[in-house]
Formats: structure tokens, C-alpha cells, sequence
């Protein structure tokens, strides 16, 4: 129903589940590019000419809509970025360094354990992880755990699993970090293109968001800083556009966000998001979860349908991301023949090589879901999965 509005899907005939990695961008974002390069493209913050100026407004005007979408309190908690990686090797450098103890969770992401093995920690030499249930879930009594054996730690989890959809309940993790007098860092890569992050209600200390995964622009995302950390936060890297005063002896920085925001910015990206969230809103998340909850589902009911399939969690607390292997078959095997039938899946660690490891496989085969796939992408790849197991069985 919504593929229309994305022109990937007019000049391509590949059945596009890959949408963990990146996600197709809507005729709109495109457009609110193009509109900035070819008619108002000029630097922000700097020059005082009418194009400036417009520039500056409408890149203004991006960080009130993302404040207002993720319900932030003030303007200056929202701090663009390249997206997640950038946002969260941010915080770790400026913030998070002095904290004792960093406890992350076992489904996390490369780019929310790199930057802590960077600071010199080790697994229990302050770096934690916490232990996942049977069925992939976050275990709430290992994190208590840690946490009366670590107060006052930092801790980093992402909302959903990248490699497995599994869905973290924030507030609940919060909550107990927050009893703790821990500080929390949520990796919101997956979040806004299945769901609504409120930061007040979560009371979340910081939200890293990559745009790209949600509709948007490659290179683009932000950070959330609840205000009470703003002025605790060391800028990441200095430069033009961060300063108020500068001489051979010295220099003052502006207050935040302009502070944190050294050199010229994606402004065309920066734009570009604001457009996916409107894009967004047009569609209603009521609307995005109920059919991708739908989707899910049926995607599910079709792969249980195959013997050999082998899955490591359900689809319980799980959206946008099913991982599986087929039993007796290499993944990338599968990968190559479904690429062959214009099928794209993600096949392989999906950034994700602890959580493989601890599972005993290499990888898996990832399919990922955005609410413009349809239950006719789901039988087209059912098929073409069924033939590739058919020819590698042999
Ligand atoms: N993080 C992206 C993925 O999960 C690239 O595929």
C-alpha cells in the first residue's frame, strides 16, 4: 500500500527485507534534498544572506521537530550527529568515560561495545554484561545484580536487537538503572521506524538515533541529552560553528547544541530527517504497528512451515528483525542464491559477533521488515528461501 511513495520501488524488482540495515527513502525525503541543493543551498549559522538564512531556519526547524517527535523538554537535548556510532562514541568519550563500570546488554550492537573496549575496559574490568533468558530476552534479575554490585554505573543497552528484533522494555530497565543511581544510554537504531520514543516518559538520560534506518538519509542521526547532563558533557571535537570567542591564547565555546556541533553539518541530511518524520506522522505509528505486527507474524506462521529451519528466540517481545539458520546449510550459502532471485536479506554476525558466538553460530540469515513490505514480499522470499534450501540439500 505504501511502496508508492517510494521510488526505489518503481525502478527496482528486488523484494527489499533488508530494512534493519537501511531502510528505502519516500519520494518526499528525496525531494527535501534535491529542494536544498538546487535552490537554497548555502551554510548555516554563519553567513546573513537570504539563502543562509533559510538554511539555517529550516536546519533550526529539524531539531524542533525531532525534539518535538521524541518529546524532549528543550531544543538544545537534541544534538545531530552521524547517527548512532558517532552518537554513542560521543557520549562514551565525553561523558561516560569516568564512570567506573559501563554494563551493556548481550544483544548489542559492535558500535555499543567498540567505543567501550577503546576506553581500555574488558569484560568485568569495567565493562558488564548483562545475561539474556532463553529466549533472548533481557534478564532483569542479573541486571539487578550487577547493579547492586556497581552502582552508579553507566549503562548502555539498545531498544531492539538489530541481529533479532528483540524489544528491550526501556522503561522497566530505567527504572531499576535509575534506582540504582545508574545513568542510561539507549541505542535507538531500530526504534522510529516501528515505534514512538517519548524521553520523558522513559526518563531516559541519553537516545542515540541513526536517521537512515528510519526513512531518512544515510549519515545523519542525533543525540538525546537529558538537559540536567548538558553541562557535564565535553564537546567530541571543536571547530568552526562551536565558539564564541577565539584568540592565540585561548577560546569560549557557544552553549549547547551548537557547541557539540563542529564544522558544517549534513544540513541537506538534517532537513531530509525532518521530512521522514513528517513522513512518518502522515502514516501514524498506530497504523505502522498494528500492520507490521501483522506482517510479523505471517512472515513467522511461513517459516515454521520449513523443517529444517532452526530459530534462537520467538517472536515474542520481537518486531522488525527474524534471524533463523536452515539446518545442515552455510547462511551465506542461502545468501548468495536469494541475492540471485532478487531477494535481499542481511546473511552473516549482522555487527553482532558476541551474541553469535555465545549461541554457538557464526551468523544467521536476517530478515528484516519496514511497514512497505507486504505479505507479497513475504510469500516471494518464502519461495525463493524454499528453492535455494532445495538446491543446497541437493
Ligand atoms: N546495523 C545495521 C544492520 O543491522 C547495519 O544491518
Amino acid at each position: 500500500m505504501y511502496k508508492k511513495d517510494f521510488p526505489y520501488f518503481k525502478n527496482s524488482n528486488v523484494v527489499y527485507l533488508d530494512n534493519a540495515a537501511t531502510t528505502q527513502k519516500p519520494q518526499a525525503v528525496i525531494d527535501s534534498q534535491v529542494e536544498y541543493y538546487e535552490h537554497y543551498c548555502a551554510n548555516t549559522h554563519r553567513s546573513n544572506f537570504g539563502d543562509a538564512n533559510k538554511a539555517t531556519q529550516k536546519y533550526e526547524n529539524a531539531r524542533k521537530h525531532l525534539r518535538s517527535f521524541i518529546n524532549a523538554s528543550k531544543n538544545e537535548e537534541i544534538i545531530f550527529t552521524k547517527g548512532v556510532t558517532e552518537s554513542i562514541n560521543f557520549i562514551a568519550h565525553s561523558f561516560a568515560n569516568s564512570f567506573d563500570t559501563v554494563i551493556i546488554s548481550s544483544l548489542e550492537h559492535h558500535s555499543n561495545i567498540v567505543p567501550w573496549h577503546m576506553q581500555g575496559r574488558t569484560l568485568h574490568k569495567g565493562l558488564e554484561v548483562v545475561k539474556y533468558t532463553s529466549d533472548l530476552d533481557f534478564d532483569f534479575e542479573n541486571f539487578e545484580a550487577l547493579l547492586q554490585k556497581y552502582p552508579k554505573a553507566f549503562v548502555s543497552v539498545t531498544h531492539i536487537s538489530n541481529a533479532f528484533g528483540k524489544i528491550n522494555d526501556l522503561k522497566a530497565i530505567i527504572k531499576l538503572a535509575h534506582k540504582y543511581e545508574a545513568v542510561v544510554l539507549v541505542d535507538g537504531a531500530q526504534s522510529l521506524a516501528h515505534m514512538a520514543i517519548d524521553v520523558q516518559a522513559l526518563d531516559v538520560d541519553f537516545l542515540a538515533l541513526s536517521a537512515h534506518k528510519s526513512f531518512a538519509p544515510t549519515g545523519v542521526g542525533a543525540v538525546y541529552v537529558k538537559e540536567e547532563h548538558l553541562n557535564k558533557l565535553l564537546p567530541y571535537q571543536t571547530g568552526g560553528a562551536t565558539i564564541d570567542k577565539v584568540d592565540f591564547e585561548s577560546s569560549t565555546l557557544l552553549d549547547s547544541p551548537y557547541k557539540f556541533e563542529a564544522g558544517t553539518q549534513n544540513i541537506a541530511g538534517v532537513i531530509g530527517f525532518s521530512q521522514a518524520l513528517s513522513y512518518i506522522e502522515s502514516v501514524g505509528y498506530k497504523q505502522i504497528q498494528a500492520y507490521e505486527e501483522e506482517l510479523y507474524a505471517y512472515l513467522d506462521e511461513q517459516l515454521h512451515t520449513i523443517e529444517e529451519i532452526k530459530f534462537y528466540n520467538s517472536i515474542q517481545h520481537a518486531i522488525g528483525s527474524r534471524s533463523f539458520n536452515i539446518k545442515g546449510i552455510v547462511h551465506d550459502d542461502i545468501g548468495i542464491l536469494l541475492d540471485k532471485m532478487h531477494i535481499a536479506v542481511r546473511v552473516g554476525h549482522h555487527c553482532a559477533q558476541p551474541i553469535m558466538k555465545a549461541l554457538g553460530i557464526k551468523g544467521t540469515i536476517r530478515v528484516s521488515i519496514a511497514f512497505y513490505n507486504d505479505k507479497e514480499d513475504i510469500d516471494q522470499f518464502i519461495t525463493a528461501l524454499k528453492k535455494a534450501i532445495a538446491m543446497l540439500k541437493g
